[in-house]
């Protein structure tokens, strides 16, 4: 027996968080803790993470007593590099908390899933924002749910609460009043294939000062080869082979996002939006982080025009 369970596939995580929530002492923080710990394994399952199978073998990375490998291939500002297999490579938990100031009235994330990336924010910001509120939403039940589980185990903390919320029909009725607030969105904008502008317009509603994040699969949309590929149906079928230390390959980046339909045109309707008026973009991070190498994560940050 190891101190690692079976890594929890997407469908039985409510079961999972619901046994670990019930355990004594139990935190979010904990929680998710275990939760990305046991997830590891992951990285060496299936066919989309073969390349870490063989680059283990290859590279003769050193293993955990089950034989899982201690290290594994991340995009990481634009490279695919080497990092401890536990590693969490992404940024978006400190971009966000970067922004959130003593103006800053809330943090609201657009598709949270189970909420971790909040209840992280929450125990990095609460000593110094004690009034910050904190909103997740998302259009899962099943997440909600885990959200509201994860939330009860810490009752004496600032509260998040949860609102159901669907990125192509958005209401922003549960922040009414808030007129300064940082929205982020994680990997969640990528299951929308075809999202409209009325997301952005509708932030640009709801809050007179804001920021938004976002850390989505997209860079490879900024790429306009690849983008025009995939528009005319052209996208090549034999994926490209990520190679460890060289850059993040635009097609490689376009595979998991194109094969399952995800997101198709973030940037071209931020890109749009631009050239509106409406909207100004202040950066673009490419390929900065991701915990797959097929999907890996781009940082995008824009505000009211
Ligand atoms: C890969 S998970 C990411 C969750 C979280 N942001 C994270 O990084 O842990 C994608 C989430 O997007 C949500 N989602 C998918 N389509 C959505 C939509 N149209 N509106 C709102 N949320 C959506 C899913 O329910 C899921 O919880």
């Amino acid at each position: 027996m190891t101190s690692r369970a079976a890594s929890p596939s997407r469908l039985d995580v409510a079961a999972y968080v619901a046994e670990l929530a019930a355990q004594p002492g139990m935190t979010a923080s904990r929680l998710f803790r275990i939760l990305m710990h046991d997830w590891a394994a992951s990285e060496f399952e299936g066919e989309k993470n073969a390349v870490n199978r063989v680059a283990a073998e290859k590279l003769g990375w050193p293993k955990f007593q089950d034989g899982m490998p201690m290290y594994r291939l991340t995009p990481v500002n634009g490279f695919n590099v080497i990092v401890p297999v536990h590693a969490n490579t992404e940024t978006i938990v400190a971009t966000v908390a970067d922004r959130i100031g003593p103006d800053t009235q809330a943090v609201i994330e657009l598709g949270c899933g189970p909420g971790r990336h909040l209840f992280d924010i929450r125990d990095l910001v609460e000593h110094r924002f004690p009034h910050l509120k904190y909103f997740g939403t998302d259009i899962s039940d099943v997440d909600l749910g885990i959200c509201r589980q994860v939330a009860a185990l810490e009752p004496v903390r600032a509260a998040i609460t949860f609102h159901k919320f669907d990125h192509l029909a958005p209401d922003f009725s549960f922040m009414t009043g808030l007129k300064n607030v940082v929205f982020f969105t994680c990997h969640t904008i990528e299951q929308v294939t075809t999202i409209t502008d009325k997301l952005f317009l509708g932030m640009l509603a709801a809050a007179e000062t804001f920021v938004c994040i976002h850390e989505e699969p997209v860079g490879w949309q900024l790429n306009d080869e690849v983008l025009a590929a995939v528009q005319n149906n052209a996208f090549p079928t034999t994926p490209r082979i990520v190679k460890p230390f060289q850059p993040v390959d635009d097609y490689a980046a376009a595979a998991t996002p194109v094969g399952s339909r995800w997101n198709l045109n973030l940037v071209p309707v931020l890109r749009d939006l631009v050239a509106q008026g409406k909207i100004k973009i202040e950066r673009v991070d490419k390929h900065c982080s991701g915990m797959h190498l097929y999907n890996p994560t781009t940082r995008i940050v824009w505000t009211r025009a």
